[in-house]
C-alpha cells in the first residue's frame, strides 16, 4: 500500500499562497471544504460559494476574517457575478478559483432520462465552465495573472458503470481545461484540472466504506483510497509558483488506477 502522510504533514506544506484570494465553489463541504482548510493554513482568504444557507457561517467558523461565504446556486448567472463581487468587496482581489461543486448520480445508459441527463451535465459542466468564464473575465479585465483549477475525476479519462453523465461531464471538463488554458495564456492566466480516484469524504466513507470498497481498493496500485488533504494540497500546489510552467493540464490524483 502507499504511505499515506498524517493530514498535520499536509497541512502545513508552505505553498506560497499568502495572501491570495481564492474563491471555492462547493466549498461547504467536503473536498472543496478541505481545499478552503489549506487555502487558510497558507495565509490566504477564501470565499465559499455553496448552496448550503449556512455556508457563511461555516466560512466564518474556519477563518474568521480571511473567510466569507455566499450561499446560491453555481447554475445561475447572477449568483456567479455576486461571488466575485463579494470576494473583491471584502479582499479586493480574486487570484484563484476552484471549481469544485458537483454532484454524483448513476443510472445505466439505455435507461437515463433526459432530465437526469441535463442535470448532471449542467451542474458538473455548464456552472463549472461559466464560473470559469467569469472568473476568468473578471482576471483578464483587471490584469490578474491568476490561476483557476477545474475539478474533474478519474471518470473523466476511463469509463465507470452507471456513469455515462457523470464521464460526459468530466471528461468535458478536462477538454475546456485545455482550450482555456490555451487561450487565456496571453493573459498570465493559468488552467488546470485534477482527476481524483475515490476521495474519503464523509459522502464518500458512506459510499465505500464495507466490501464494495474494499474490493476497488484491491485494483488500485495504491491499495487504498485518497484523503480530502491530498487533493486540497495538490490544488494548492497547482496554484503556486512551483506549477508556473504547468498549464491546460489534468493531473490524476488515483493511485495509479487508471494506468492499466
Ligand atoms: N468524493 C469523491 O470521491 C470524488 C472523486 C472525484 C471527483 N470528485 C469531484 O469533486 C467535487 C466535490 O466532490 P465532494 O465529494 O467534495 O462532494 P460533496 O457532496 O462532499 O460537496 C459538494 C459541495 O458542493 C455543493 N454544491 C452542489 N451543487 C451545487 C450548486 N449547484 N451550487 C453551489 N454549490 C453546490 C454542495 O452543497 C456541497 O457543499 C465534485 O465535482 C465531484 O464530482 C469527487
Amino acid at each position: 500500500m502507499l504511505p499515506n502522510f498524517s493530514k498535520e504533514e499536509i497541512m502545513s506544506l508552505d505553498l506560497g499562497l499568502k495572501g491570495k484570494t481564492a474563491v471555492i465553489t462547493g466549498g461547504a463541504a467536503g473536498i472543496g471544504n478541505e481545499t478552503a482548510e489549506f487555502f487558510l493554513k497558507q495565509g490566504a482568504n477564501v470565499v465559499l460559494a455553496d448552496l448550503n444557507p449556512e455556508v457563511n457561517n461555516i466560512a466564518k467558523e474556519m477563518g474568521g476574517d480571511k473567510a466569507i461565504g455566499v450561499a446560491g446556486n453555481v447554475c445561475d448567472a447572477e449568483y456567479r457575478q455576486h461571488v466575485i463581487e463579494e470576494g473583491v468587496k471584502a479582499f479586493g482581489q480574486i487570484d484563484v478559483l476552484v471549481n469544485c461543486a458537483g454532484i454524483v448520480a448513476l443510472e445505466s445508459a439505455e435507461i437515463i432520462s433526459e432530465d437526469f441527463w441535463n442535470r448532471t451535465i449542467n451542474i458538473n459542466l455548464s456552472a463549472s465552465f461559466f464560473m470559469a468564464q467569469a472568473v476568468g473575465k473578471y482576471m483578464i479585465d483587471n490584469g490578474v495573472k491568476g490561476s483557476i483549477v477545474n475539478i474533474a475525476s478519474q471518470a473523466g479519462v476511463i469509463a465507470l458503470d452507471k456513469h455515462v453523465a457523470y464521464c460526459a461531464a468530466k471528461g468535458g471538463i478536462i477538454a475546456m481545461t485545455k482550450v482555456m488554458a490555451m487561450e487565456w495564456g496571453k493573459y498570465g492566466i493559468r488552467v488546470n484540472a485534477v482527476a481524483p480516484t475515490v476521495v474519503l469524504t464523509a459522502l464518500g466513507h458512506k459510499a465505500w466504506d464495507g466490501p464494495v470498497g474494499d474490493a476497488f481498493k484491491k485494483e488500485i496500485p495504491a491499495e487504498r483510497f485518497a484523503e480530502p488533504e491530498e487533493i486540497a494540497a495538490v490544488i494548492a500546489f497547482l496554484c503556486s509558483k512551483g506549477a508556473a510552467m504547468i498549464t491546460g493540464h489534468n493531473l490524476l490524483i488515483d493511485g495509479g488506477y487508471t494506468i492499466k
